[in-house]
């Protein structure tokens, strides 16, 4: 995630900047800073840890200020949240800074090359390479070097730069995360997202992939990387701040649902390699040989994160064969849990902060077993204490009803269970190669299912009065039953429950009469038999519920017309593999909560008597 701005023009460029910033908080807050091209012809960089008030208070108490400069607010993804690592980043003589959202992958590579040419680096960020290597490529120009730099890195970034050494200038690139251009009367912005410029211009337009802007106080030039001109069609946005905040959709949440393609694709990213067919987890911190080693592994988490945890159950157990238990970070020290150095114990967190889950991982230490955290938050404080780390990628998230962080979740299982798989032999590199192919089409598909809202605008019309809901999954899928679940109660306030399907006989069949919709995970992958077996057994689960006069909804694979024919109402998803599909299936239940809530008249973001991060036990 993180936010960028930048200001060119006729006015002082710091409170434009910091006001843009205040309006990307969302994107990120553990730091923030700003650099400008001051009075005495060189760059001034203000930063500070901490969310903007702390950078407020370093500018107040040591004002600057020009023409034009750059500012970012971060959301750290390599190196620990602290005042070095917060944007700007500097080359080795301060002659140029960077701001950067993104990730570099091959930065180890380059850092080490650079290292070798005598570069002294002053952070721990991936960002800080960049300007090394412009710095290497600089003859004179800008823009230039900023492309021959470009020319070396892989991974994606939005960037934005200026130079003491040819100054007047902003240089700006997109790979990937968005970067938006402002046209202003003799003043040109550049910043992530739209409601940082819209106070000043309503006249924007974003770059493409694989553009650069050059802009001056007269105007913006755009070329590709290689150099060659490229134009963009303006458009007017009209857009009230408020919205514009949410990027134009009606809540946070509804926002984060549509923002899982592009966390699901940054949380796979430098991990899962297409060409090479492997798995990657150097950054985790704990080595290929203790992977190999654990005899066990639990898992533990609260919440939404424990529904992933339950999948990542599943993962694990299936990809590399090493037993797993899962636990609620409530329950477990109270039960005095069995376990020691050979066991790795992961904490599943999206904010780092749960009070329970935080206990629970003190516990695990405290008796000898290394801990690995997933977690969405970098120097939280269950990122601080683990033994290891596995950042999920999925930015800032403000809906209280987790979306995105659980789709990163899943995500990281899924590549960690790979790679165990990988490390432990009990894959083959055939299989690994497989996995990794269906892996990367996940984003896409995901997208494709984002594309028709309106089926879950016509559910939600259908199924609002419904007083009780029932989510029924086999395998894998139970626990993603048991999220649908999860998702509908927190926002709506409707009872639901998650079930496992096969469970149906053993009491909640005596709950199903013509007014109860049962949601049954019904999708599968026809190229595998034990995933067919599963299907069929769900087929005979949606015939009882139909005995007895329930509403179906299934979520089946598009095209199956067996399932169309039985149930009620039937949303269609892509195929892929079993192992993959917990990320796909559970967006219509995130859609389906998120329309029955809104026709509801919810508060969807903030639901009554829950917090989005439990720092309590
Ligand atoms: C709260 C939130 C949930 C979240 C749970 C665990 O209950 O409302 O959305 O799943 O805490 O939070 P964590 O930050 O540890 O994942």
């Amino acid at each position: 995630m993180c936010g960028i701005v930048g200001y060119i023009g006729g006015r002082q460029a710091v409170s434009i900047i910091m006001d843009g910033l205040k309006r990307l908080e969302y994107r990120g807050y553990d730091s923030a800073g700003i650099a400008v091209f001051d009075d005495t012809q060189t760059i001034s960089v203000r930063r500070a840890s901490g969310k903007l008030r702390n950078l407020e208070e370093a500018l107040r108490q040591n004002p600057t200020d020009g023409n034009f400069g750059i500012g970012h607010t971060r959301w750290a993804t390599h190196g620990r949240p602290t005042e070095e690592n917060a944007h700007p980043h500097r080359d080795s003589k301060g002659n140029l800074v960077v701001v950067h959202n993104g990730i570099v992958e091959n930065y180890l590579v380059l850092r080490h090359g650079l290292q070798a040419r005598g570069h002294v680096f002053l952070s721990e960020t991936d960002t800080e390479i960049i300007a090394h290597l412009v710095e290497d490529a600089f003859t004179g120009n800008l823009e230039e070097a900023v492309r021959a730099a470009l020319a070396q890195i892989q991974g994606v970034l939005a960037i934005a730069i200026i130079s003491r050494l040819d100054p007047n200038k902003i240089v700006a690139a997109r790979q990937g995360p968005p970067v938006v251009i402002g046209l202003g009367e003799d003043e040109y912005f550049v910043a992530s997202d739209v409601p940082a410029i819209l106070s000043h211009t309503r006249d924007m337009f974003f770059l493409a992939d694989g553009d650069m802007a050059i802009l001056t106080a007269s105007g913006v030039t755009l070329t590709d990387f290689v150099g060659n001109p490229v134009t963009r069609s303006v458009s007017r946005i009209l857009w009230d701040p408020i919205m514009a905040e949410k990027g134009g959709y009606k809540h946070f949440m509804q926002k984060e649902i549509y923002e899982q393609p592009r966390s699901t694709r940054d949380t796979m990213l430098g991990r899962l390699g297409a060409e090479s067919g492997r798995a990657f987890l150097d950054e985790v911190l704990i080595s290929p040989e203790q992977m190999r080693g654990f005899r066990q592994i639990r898992i533990v988490a609260c919440g939404t994160s424990w529904h992933a945890a339950l999948a990542g159950k599943f993962l694990i157990e299936k990809l590399a064969r090493v037993p797993v238990e899962v636990d609620y970070g409530s329950e477990f020290r109270y039960r005095d849990p069995i376990l020691g150095p050979d066991t790795l114990t992961i904490v599943i967190s999206q904010s780092g902060e749960t009070a329970d889950t935080l206990a629970a991982q003190r516990e695990a230490k405290s008796k000898g077993s290394p801990t690995l955290a997933i977690c969405n938050v970098i120097g939280s404080m269950i990122t601080r204490e683990a033994a290891g780390m596995l950042m999920t990628h999925a930015g800032p998230e403000i809906g209280v009803a987790s979306t995105k962080a659980f789709t990163s979740q899943l995500t990281a299982l899924f590549v960690l269970a790979l790679y165990l798989g990988q490390e432990r032999g009990t894959l083959t590199e055939a299989q690994v190669r497989a996995q990794i192919e269906e892996a990367l089409k996940i984003p896409g598909k995901m997208e494709q299912i984002l594309a028709s809202e309106v089926i879950y605008q016509n559910l939600a019309r259908s199924l609002h009065k419904a007083k009780d809901f029932l989510y029924l999954g086999r395998g894998i899928h139970f626990p993603i039953a048991l999220e649908g679940a999860l998702k509908l109660k927190e926002i709506s306030y409707i009872h639901a429950e998650g079930y496992p399907a096969g469970e149906m006989k053993h009491g909640p069949n005596a709950l199903i009469d013509e007014n109860l919709p049962v949601v049954i995970l019904a999708a599968y992958d026809p190229d595998d038999a034990e995933s067919r077996l599963r299907y069929e057994k769900t087929v005979s689960n949606i015939q009882e519920v139909k005995a007895r006069s329930g509403i179906v909804v299934a979520i089946s694979n598009e095209g199956d017309k067996e399932i169309a024919e039985m149930a009620d109402y039937v949303i269609p998803i892509p195929v892929t593999s079993e192992m993959l599909l917990p990320l796909l299936e559970i967006i219509p239940m995130q859609l389906l909560a998120y329309h029955i809530a809104v026709r509801l008249g919810c508060d969807v973001d903030q639901p009554r008597n829950l917090a989005k991060s439990v720092t309590v036990e």
